[in-house]
């Protein structure tokens, strides 16, 4: 038997206890905005540095941060002359509201057919443990053929607020030659994918203050702004009635697609159809002009993310709110300065406040787009994932986010391999969240055959 065959056999030996343990990490409820869950946040790094000691990893330290702790790991290749695999992974996770739309407990992993329900069953400690689980099938059947370092955080979902400094810290400790980062995805059960573009993103916060308390309605409404009235009329004159974003300047440093990026790019099928059955929207709506692949990779878009205004409870009560507030986002795309966008968001917003209120805009988080084809592995992985597949490869810009990989660029020097096994109808961030168990299978495989492919170099 060959290497590959023994370590795909080690694994197939061995997926019950492995599912298991990755039904324990899901089972850690490791939401990372959430407070109150601190204690889980350092179970699940501590579960992960027990898993990967047990493995075989030589070096495992745990970082404390000001928020969630920094696991690094690193497992030494006999071979003097191995290159080196960095892995990068998050195991935090959104949060599950709303809960009363779950079909089952979000942090009771449970099988329904060919899936797995849970938050992070896909996004993304389904990832980050089949990457493991590759490595350990490969460590119980003959000899790694590179160094591997992990670099796991857990505040990926919040934006990465510790993990920046603490590569700029420790470039040596994570020098490498190569990047796997698994937190993209598929386009189809049927269709491995290489990510080579991210959006990035500009995410504000719009305040707006009126009245110095909530009022009564019928005693003051007619006489005072209404705060919520007021941020429902910013908020419809960030749109032109095309779709397209209404801020000036927004797109003024954006290049036309070439013709060379729109070939690429619908290597990607997306059909209109497809966009409402797996969003159950009753309609697409975007930026005229555009097909939906380049909408989701290649355009930029702003989005309220959450609206927060008065009584929010069951029943009525009336009341002019004192206050209104909404998270707004940009995905960006290349060239887009975030800091810039931010700047042009926040004058153009103040131009068109009414003087009836006050109105208050502070940044979240700002990180640009990425794009690069050329990631060292890619032919590598682009092999085993076809292997495993027998399909050809899709090349994706995704339209999510994944600053990790400017920062990455920029520190360490190497473009990050961006792939993963979760399908775009997984319900990442949504209720139902979920993994489909055969595609997490093969995705197995597939980073099985790629550590191995890097033998007798
Ligand atoms: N895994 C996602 C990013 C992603 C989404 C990749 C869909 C491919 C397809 C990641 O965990 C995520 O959600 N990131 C945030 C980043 C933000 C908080 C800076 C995002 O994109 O919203
Ligand atoms: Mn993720």
């Amino acid at each position: 038997m060959s290497t590959v065959e023994q370590a795909i056999k080690y694994f197939h030996d061995n997926q019950k206890q492995m599912t298991e343990s990755y039904f324990d990490l899901v089972r850690i409820p490791s939401v990372s905005t959430d407070p109150d869950q601190h204690e889980a946040m350092v179970r699940a790094a501590e579960f992960l540095s027990a898993y990967m000691q047990r493995v075989g990893f030589e070096k495992v330290q745990i970082y404390p941060t000001t928020m969630h702790p920094i696991l690094f790991a690193e497992k030494k290749s006999v071979n003097p002359n191995a290159k080196t695999l960095l892995i990068y992974g998050h195991y935090d996770v959104q949060p599950v509201d709303p809960l009363e739309e779950w079909k089952s407990d979000p942090f009771h992993p449970e099988f329904r057919e060919e899936y797995v329900y849970a938050r992070g069953a896909s996004d993304m400690k389904g990832q980050v443990m089949a990457s493991i689980f590759a490595l350990e099938s490969v460590l119980n059947s003959g000899e790694l053929p590179i160094n591997i370092k992990y670099l796991l955080e857990g505040e990926e979902e919040i934006g990465s607020p510790s993990l920046e400094g603490f590569i700029v810290d420790h470039t040596d400790l994570l020098s490498c030659d190569m990047i796997l980062n698994p937190d993209a995805g598929m386009v189809g059960k049927d269709k491995p994918t290489l990510v080579y573009g991210l959006r990035g993103m500009t995410y504000f916060e719009v305040r707006v203050d009126g009245p110095k308390a909530d009022l009564h309605s019928g005693l003051w409404g007619g006489n005072v702004a209404n705060p919520a009235n007021v941020l429902a009329e910013i908020i419809s004159k960030l749109h032109n009635p095309d779709g397209s974003v209404a801020i000036p300047g927004f797109y003024d440093r954006i290049p036309p697609l070439s013709q060379e990026d729109k070939l690429r790019i619908s290597t990607n099928k997306l059909s209109e159809e497809a966009v409402m059955q797996i969003t159950g929207s009753p309609a697409v709506y975007g930026e005229a002009g555009f097909t939906p692949v380049e909408r989701q990779g290649a355009r930029p878009t702003l989005d309220v993310n959450g609206l927060y205004s008065g009584f929010i409870g069951e029943g009525a009560k009336t009341i002019i709110p004192a206050y209104a507030k909404a998270k707004i986002s940009c995905r960006l795309v290349p060239n887009q300065d975030p800091m810039e966008i931010f700047d042009l968001a926040k004058k153009y917003i103040l131009s068109i406040t009414p003087d009836t209120v006050q109105v208050k805009i502070f940044l979240h988080s700002a990180g640009p787009a990425y794009l690069a084809d050329d990631a060292p592995g890619a032919q590598n992985l682009v092999n085993a994932m076809s292997e495993v597949w027998q399909a050809p490869v899709t090349y994706k810009r995704e339209g999510g986010s994944i600053p990790v990989a400017t920062v990455m660029q920029r520190e360490l020097g190497v473009k990050s391999l961006l792939t993963g096994f979760g399908l775009p109808d997984d319900a990442i961030h949504s209720p139902n969240e979920r993994l489909h168990f055969p595609t997490w299978l093969k995705g197995i495989e597939t980073l099985i055959r790629f550590y191995l492919s890097f033998g007798g170099e």
